[in-house]
């Protein structure tokens, strides 16, 4: 199995060009279900997610090619709405067809997806949302199946709780169902306005986009037409990672490629913490701070601190001058990374769902183990400014969502080699 050997104590210094955003793509590409025409989509990152959700559409009849950041995607026979555990046990997104093949054919089943390492991660408001719209869903051998024989009509959903993927099964239900629908406390993350807006380009208007309040006018059974290529937005959060290497290495980094507005609450808490920053359109350069602060940080919706990127300000808190409270508000076992961290030398005190980083003078290599992927990068953060070598293990889990990480950190110096044991 691979795992990644990192020596860390090195300065690092230079420009990295940020990727597509995974979380951004693998809804776009569930989308494309929504079409009987090619849809061309560019800018994906690299990365296993990407391939396994076009592995599930190619298994559903859909053409697929598909080479490293563009796919050219054909959803004009579809031959099964059997989404398999197989895959979904594989990644929980699969949970993303529902929605559009619902609501294009009428008819679906789905894998239910089981827990995972950052928590239980129920889908009942998915299933909730398209109930909403007239579907009928039962449980068969752990499948979701549901149906709506005359087709999904336009109704109003209200979240009981903020949700990106629900929000995102929600738009692509209504955008072919029969007449408005309504939805309240929808999620604002940038993926979901990204969703947005495409279905919209493709012909199911959306009013409110941006907002937690959407309309969208369903074309009553008619497949849309992206007239455009989608191009991916860039990954807010392997941009906050790249921030987060250079805080905690004492490095000035460049990020190229780089949406500043979609990460304006990893400036401000890095800012927070004596770092400064400088903007050059869709470049930004982070120059570290003299001595990094400690930081409090609870993670929350958007626009709030994601809690996509708690686990790689932990490892930058550890090496602080005083004391960092992180508060996890959305997952409830999303710190695992805690005891990995502690292993390098960090000092992180657990209490509920709050953590307590004490500071340390220095880290130090030692052989950890990922255990999800933002976990893994905060490992990899603390390993590249730990003293000596250290080795991660299950590495399987960056591959998911990183593109090309090693090749990129590398290229600003690192000292990260792939090997295999
Ligand atoms: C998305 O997951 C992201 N994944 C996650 O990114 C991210 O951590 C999360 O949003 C929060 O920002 C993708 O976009 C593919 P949610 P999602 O539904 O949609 C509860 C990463 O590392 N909930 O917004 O699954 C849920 O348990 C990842 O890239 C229900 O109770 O998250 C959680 O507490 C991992 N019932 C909260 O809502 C439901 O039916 C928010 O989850 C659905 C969710």
């Amino acid at each position: 199995m691979d795992y990644l050997e990192i020596e860390g104590g090195h300065p690092l210094s230079g420009e990295v060009t940020i990727s597509g955003a995974k979380n951004a793509a693998l809804p776009i590409i569930a989308a494309t279900l929504l079409s009987d025409k090619p849809v061309k989509l560019t800018n994906l990152p690299n990365v296993v997610d990407i391939r396994t959700l076009l592995k599930l559409l190619a298994m559903l009849g859909a053409k697929v090619e598909h080479n490293n950041t563009e796919a050219l995607i054909d959803c004009s026979e579809i031959t099964s709405t059997k989404a398999v555990y197989d895959i979904v046990a594989q990644m929980r997104a699969s949970i993303l067809v529902l929605g559009p093949l619902l609501s294009r054919f009428k008819h679906c089943s789905v894998s239910l997806p089981g827990g995972c390492a950052i928590g239980q991660r129920p889908i009942d408001l998915h299933i909730k949302a398209v109930e909403s719209l007239g579907a009928t869903v039962t449980l068969k051998e752990g499948y979701v199946v549901a149906e709506a024989k005359d087709g999904l009509v336009g109704g109003k959903i209200i979240f009981d709780k903020i949700t990106v993927g629900g929000t995102e099964n929600a738009v692509m239900a209504a955008a072919m169902a029969n007449g408005v629908t309504e939805i309240v406390n929808a999620a604002k993350e940038p993926e979901v306005v990204q969703l947005c807006q495409m279905l919209d380009m493709g012909g199911a208007k959306i009013e409110g986009i941006g907002t937690s309040r959407l309309k969208v006018y369903g074309t009553n059974g008619v497949p849309l037409e992206y007239k455009e290529a989608i191009d991916i937005i860039p990954d807010r959060i392997e941009a906050g990672t790249y921030l987060c290497v250079g805080a905690i290495t004492n490095s000035e980094i460049t990020l190229n490629k780089v949406n500043c507005e979609h990460i304006q609450t990893s400036i401000e808490k890095l800012e927070s913490m004596g770092c400064s920053f400088s903007q050059d359109g869709d470049s930004l350069t982070i120059h570290p701070a003299q001595k990094l602060k400690g930081v409090n940080i609870i993670t929350t919706e958007y626009p709030g601190f994601p809690t996509d990127m708690q686990a790689q300000f932990m490892a930058v808190a550890t090496l602080a001058e005083d004391e960092s409270l992180i508060e996890e508000r959305l997952f409830e076992n999303r710190f695992m990374h805690v005891s990995e961290l502690n292993r390098l030398g960090a000092d992180i005190w657990l209490k509920g769902n709050t953590a307590a980083v004490r500071p340390v003078k220095e880290l130090h290599g030692a052989e950890v183990m990922a255990t999800d992927l933002r976990a893994s990068s905060a490992l990899v953060i603390a390993s590249l400014a730990a003293k000596g070598k250290s080795k991660i293990r299950r590495i399987y889990h960056l591959d998911r969502g990183y593109d090309r990480l090693e090749e990129k950190l590398s290229q600003l110096g690192a000292k990260i080699t792939r090997k295999s044991s």
